[in-house]
């Protein structure tokens, strides 16, 4: 996207205010960081639409950027041994405990403006409203470097990071080229072997401010909703092993076609999801070789993502697609491999920084709506560490994952009212 596309973007953005006179002081902050979202956009791995994958140079560029603000204001700021930018604001004494504030920075192809890097930029907003104005604990704003799962297949990196989880395995994960994790951090010019001092030492807690990405705060028309779930996932690529061979000259009873296999199991993938209540499975990727008009396809490989509330129906789908795999390959004389990416259970958010969150929302002036999100985060994970609490800003459309992705900047505004609100009721908290 170009600077003018960028321009033009920022206008139809300001046209969503609307910004009552509660917010008013909130509305300078909103509109920069809309704004440097936007700008944060143009940051990409292509020329025409936002792709800002896991160490990329654009994703270092960000890096850069926001690591400037951060020092502008003061901040202690580092970039950890996973890529994660680290910023600290000191709290009223050196050694209190930190509040953690954040989300991630790299986005899925042809993204939006706003997934992840909003709630980094709002940390970031946040304590540039602060003007010096210190809390009985740290605030420690996080970029997390890979979110989305898009270069290695498995998501979460930069958080797993921070817990402790970014274990062996999945360092040797390898992306397209062949490169590993551990490869890619060090071609960064980062050491895996320091990962221990990316860890989460001493945290009250982990606030992720996020987009809603999906259509429920729009059709309730409410700017902010509060996190009660997470819902589940599993990520796996089903491959289909056939035998290439000539489009003209093979009779179709003597094809073994992987595509044709993938695609009688993808329809079925959709079709099984569309008979249980509340739960999604999508297949989003599909690579064929040789991938010619004239060769019956000899291999393809399907990406699945299967989600749902409950870790134990999500599950049974997933088991039941992987045998539904096996008996098409067999009737069609094909191979079929499950490669199982992620198994990743609903996370459940810290119910009394939830409803720390959910008293500071409404007493910012902001109805509350507790809800459940359909899209990972890295509060799940995080969760596992330190107690973890979300705030959603509405997507207007409920658009998502696609560049027309937006937001109301009233909205942005009531989420940093919102979100101070909660750094004074946990100071209160916290000070006992
Ligand atoms: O895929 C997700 O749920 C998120 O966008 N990472
Ligand atoms: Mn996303
Ligand atoms: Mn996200």
């Amino acid at each position: 996207m170009t600077a003018s596309d960028f321009a033009h973007r920022a206008v139809a953005d300001g046209v969503r205010t609307g910004t009552d006179a509660g917010l008013a002081a909130f509305d300078s902050a909103a509109r920069k960081a809309i704004a440097t979202c936007r700008r944060l956009a143009t940051f990409s791995d292509e020329p025409v639409f936002t792709t800002r994958t896991f160490l990329s140079e654009a994703a270092r560029a960000v890096l850069d950027d926001l690591r400037g603000w951060m020092a502008r204001l003061g901040m202690d700021t580092r970039i950890d041994a996973a890529g994660n930018l680290r910023g600290v604001y000191e709290g009223t004494s050196a050694d209190r405990p930190h509040l953690l504030i954040g989300s991630h920075l790299d986005t899925v192809p042809h993204a939006g403006a706003f997934d992840g890097v909003l709630g980094v930029v709002l940390g970031i907003a946040l304590i540039e409203t602060l003007e010096g104005r210190r809390f009985p604990f740290a605030i420690e704003v996080v970029g997390f470097s890979e979110e989305e799962g898009v270069r290695f297949g498995v998501p979460f990196i930069g958080s797993r990071a921070l817990v402790g989880t970014l274990d062996e395995t999945l360092l040797q994960q390898r992306d397209a080229e062949g490169h590993s994790v551990a490869e890619a951090l060090r071609t960064f010019g980062l050491q895996p072997s320091h990962l221990e001092q990316a860890r989460v030492a001493n945290a009250v807690g982990y606030l992720e401010l996020h987009i809603e990405q999906g259509p429920v705060l729009d059709t309730l028309d409410a700017p902010l909703g509060v996190v009660s779930a997470i819902v589940g996932q599993t990520r796996a690529d089903v491959v289909f092993a056939g035998q290439a061979a000539h489009a003209g000259t093979t009779p179709m009873a003597m094809r073994r076609d992987a595509l044709a296999a993938a695609a009688e199991w993808i329809t079925s993938v959709e079709s099984s999801a569309r008979g249980v209540e509340g739960l999604v499975a999508t297949v989003g990727r599909l690579d064929v070789e040789p991938g010619a008009s004239n060769v019956v396809a000899g291999r393809s490989r399907a990406s699945l993502d299967v989600r749902h509330a409950r870790d134990e129906v999500r599950r049974e789908l997933s088991d039941s697609l992987r045998r539904r795999a096996g008996e098409i390959a067999s009737r069609r004389r094909v191979e079929a491999e499950w490669i199982m990416k992620v198994d990743q259970p609903s996370v459940t958010m810290d119910a009394r920084l939830t409803s720390l969150l959910a008293r500071a929302v409404e007493s910012s002036g902001a109805a509350v709506h507790l809800m459940a999100s359909g899209a990972g985060h890295d509060a799940m994970i995080m969760a596992s560490s330190v107690p973890a609490a979300m705030l959603f800003v509405r997507s207007p459309g409920g658009v998502s994952h696609h560049p027309d992705e937006t937001v109301n900047q009233a909205d942005v505004a009531a989420a940093l009212k919102a979100t101070l609100q909660f750094l004074e009721d946990l100071a209160v908290a916290v000070d006992g």
